[in-house]
């Protein structure tokens, strides 16, 4: 294997170099925002986490803000972000932090995991930028480098343990969250999934997978079988600048949030049965993947009254799934 010291020291010059100016990195790293991003960058993307991060913290500037919000305020701001789950257990553990932590977040990777939602990448991402602990930070950005620095042949996911044994190798005490970040930035914007920017590399010259000339073919992985996909009917139903729509279980997909009037999710392209009787027009469909499925929408419209459930005026609250069906309708 490779010396350590020949990745670390290009890496972590390219690092101070090169680092993308991110709201929540900085000298003196807040735990509570450190946590914040890392909850939400399991999510999605940097550029699209960042304006959720940037509300976030602006409304609700502490851990303690955050934990005395009220549940649908913050399943509201968390709209788009995909997969409310995340949303819920980010509540839970902000509570947990301020009434049985004084609003001090635990500042070990062992404590850290044991707060709701803080899964193993988080609490040793936590540990690592906030509190400088010397903990092994793996997430894709980090098996992908290091699938290809070693051109590790086991297939993802079955590879997972091996590519983090050979992270391991690499963290020392010295900066360990510049460490994490440093790799995370080289995935994320030179050691990308397709069309990986070699020639930009401050490590190329230790990678086995760009020694065989074909980089972009690492991390081998197991095919994945075809997403099923579901249909179901979903309802615009406007009165005036006012959008009908209804609080969805707490448990389940999407659950809490709010959603439009609809019918279940099937496999069959069963017709569905309108909420309310009223004039209503098939305006078209819209896709949106979940992790588990895609789904097809069949979206309708009507306008007029009659909705004895909730009405809205800033669909922006909805998840996307739903964003999409109002947009198709020509609402907000
Ligand atoms: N992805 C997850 N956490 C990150 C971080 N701190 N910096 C860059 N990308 C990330």
């Amino acid at each position: 294997m490779t010396p350590p010291t020949d990745i670390r020291r290009p890496l972590l010059a390219w690092y101070d170099a090169n680092k993308r100016d991110l709201p929540w990195r900085s000298d003196a790293p807040d735990p509570y925002r450190v946590w914040l991003s890392e909850i939400m960058l399991q999510q999605t993307t940097v550029p699209h986490a960042t304006p959720y991060f940037l509300a976030f913290t602006q409304r609700w500037p502490t851990v303690t803000d955050l934990a005395n919000a009220a549940d649908a305020d913050v399943m509201a701001a968390w709209a788009g972000l995909g997969y409310y789950a995340r949303a819920r257990n980010l509540l839970a553990c902000a509570r947990v932090v301020a009434r049985e932590h004084g609003g001090v977040f635990p500042n070990t990777e062992e404590r850290l995991r044991a707060l709701p939602g803080v899964g193993a990448y988080t609490a040793a991402a936590i540990a690592a930028i906030a509190f400088g602990r010397a903990s092994n930070v793996v997430d894709g950005n980090v098996e992908r480098v290091m699938a290809r620095l070693h051109a590790v042949e086991t297939p993802l996911p079955d590879a997972k343990p091996e590519l983090k044994a050979l992270a391991a190798a690499y963290v020392t005490r010295d900066r360990p969250g510049d460490w994490a970040q440093a790799l995370m930035d080289l995935g994320a914007t030179v050691c990308r999934p397709k069309g990986p920017l070699c020639e930009r590399c401050p490590i190329a010259s230790a990678c086995k997978a760009l020694k065989t000339g074909a980089p972009e073919s690492w991390p081998r992985k197991t095919p994945k079988p075809d997403r099923p996909r579901r249909y179901g009917d979903v309802y615009v139903l406007t009165d005036g600048g006012h959008l009908a729509v209804e609080r969805r279980p707490g448990k389940g997909l999407l659950g809490g949030m709010l959603g439009l009037p609809g019918g279940p999710w099937t496999s069959d392209r069963a017709k569905g049965s309108p909420p309310i009787p009223a004039d209503w027009k098939r305006v078209g469909e819209v896709e949106h993947v979940f992790t588990h499925f895609s789904l097809t929408l069949t979206v309708h419209t009507a306008s007029g009254g009659g909705w004895s459930g909730e009405w809205t005026d800033d669909p922006s609250v909805l998840p996307s799934v739903f964003l999409k069906a109002v947009r198709a309708a020509n609402f907000g």
